[in-house]
């Protein structure tokens, strides 16, 4: 017996007692763009972006491969380096670089990479129209205790002409072509934009393919929950400081917001999109610019909460619209539910006219 569930898939059930039912039609990532490509027709699609992504998939299957089995093969703890931007590097930072480094080099569609780990850019031969930007691991600090942590990256296509240089890179968010994270957590979560909405995939093992879970997935326009690392507090400026300090006082027969902040910006954001509320790492007086790097953190997060209907701002100006100065340049944010980020939008408003 044949159906279609509410997604539009076909599901067959064997003897017509439900216990059975099996999904026969499930979409896979490489199915998704494939469709979604020939849906835009008359574009210049060349395939490309579909080998492109095939290598970035490759890349995060060979990465949740090695985070699984990490404490088994000595795979936890700091390599005894630091990075361009000062972090001592964990163990997988150092692997989850040189493989996504290598997957992108022998995708032959890659021009230029920026990596989190990497001091300067990396220009690769041949003709690749792409540039990547990439956090190979995002939440490192919470590895060895088994706490979910991700990949972050974006794309951007090779500036007409160019040969491959840093200027193909210090673009605004705006300009990126596609962005997404996967979350390494009970089970491998890629989320994923291409600039029409935003669709979530989880990574079947025993089929070796990321299958369409989560399709057109839509941020809560409001929610009372804020994430933000409050033992900063003392530095935040003002209007950071009385806006957080506003969700913990109850509106009338109401409650206050609830706190959660896991430290893993991928974890922190992934649970932002599927429920909603606010998540934040603000500029303040000890990180003037703020912690997270615009290129690898703050662009493609912002490009997917977009896509998905909410915002992201560093309180005076839409993330997306920031030209980095650098391949690390760092900014505060605020991003997630309409809003409750048009809140914190408000709260500089008003002190920036005092
Ligand atoms: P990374 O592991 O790539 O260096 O990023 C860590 C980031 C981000 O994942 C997280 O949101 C933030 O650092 C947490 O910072 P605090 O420990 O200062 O809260
Ligand atoms: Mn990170
Ligand atoms: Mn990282």
């Amino acid at each position: 017996m044949t159906s279609t569930d509410h997604n539009g898939f076909s599901t067959s059930t064997g003897s017509g007692d439900s216990l059975n039912e099996i999904r026969t039609d499930i979409v896979t990532l490489t199915r998704f763009i494939l469709t979604e490509q020939s849906a835009r027709a008359g574009t210049t699609a060349t395939g490309d972006f579909t080998l492109l992504l095939n290598s970035l998939q490759f890349a995060f299957k060979f990465i949740a491969h090695n985070i699984r089995r990490a404490t088994l093969v000595n795979l936890i703890g700091l390599a005894g380096a630091s990075n361009a931007t000062g972090d001592d590097q964990k163990k997988l930072d150092v692997i989850g670089d040189e493989i996504f480094i290598n997957a992108m080099r022998a995708s032959g569609k890659v021009k230029v990479l920026v990596s989190e780990e990497q001091e300067d850019i990396i220009v690769f031969e041949g003709d690749g129209r792409y540039c990547v930007v990439c956090d190979p691991i995002d939440g490192s600090s919470n590895l060895d205790a088994g706490v979910s942590v991700g990949t972050i990256f974006g794309v951007y296509k090779l500036q007409e002409g160019s040969t491959g240089t840093i200027e193909d890179v210090l673009r605004a968010g705006s300009e990126m072509v596609a962005a997404g994270y996967t979350m390494y957590g009970a089970s491998a979560n890629l989320v994923l934009t291409t600039g029409h909405g935003v669709n979530g995939f989880t990574l079947d093992n025993a089929l070796g393919e990321f299958i369409l879970t989560h399709p057109d997935i839509r941020i809560p326009k409001s929610r009372s929950i804020y994430s933000v690392n409050e033992g900063n507090t003392v530095y935040w400026d003002t209007a950071t400081r009385e806006y957080f300090e506003s969700l913990k006082i109850p509106p009338a027969g109401g409650k206050p917001y609830s706190a959660r902040y896991i430290g893993s910006m991928v974890a922190d954001m992934h649970r932002t999109l599927l429920y909603g509320g606010i998540f934040a790492y603000p500029a303040d007086v000890k990180s003037k610019n703020g912690k997270l790097r615009l290129l690898y953190e703050c662009f493609p997060m912002a490009f997917l909460v977009e896509q998905a209907g909410g915002l992201a701002t560093n309180g005076k100006q839409r993330i997306l619209d920031i030209v980095p100065s650098q391949i690390h340049a760092r900014s505060g944010i605020f991003l997630g539910s309409e809003l409750e980020v048009q809140k914190v939008v408000e709260y500089y408003n008003k002190h920036e006219s005092v």
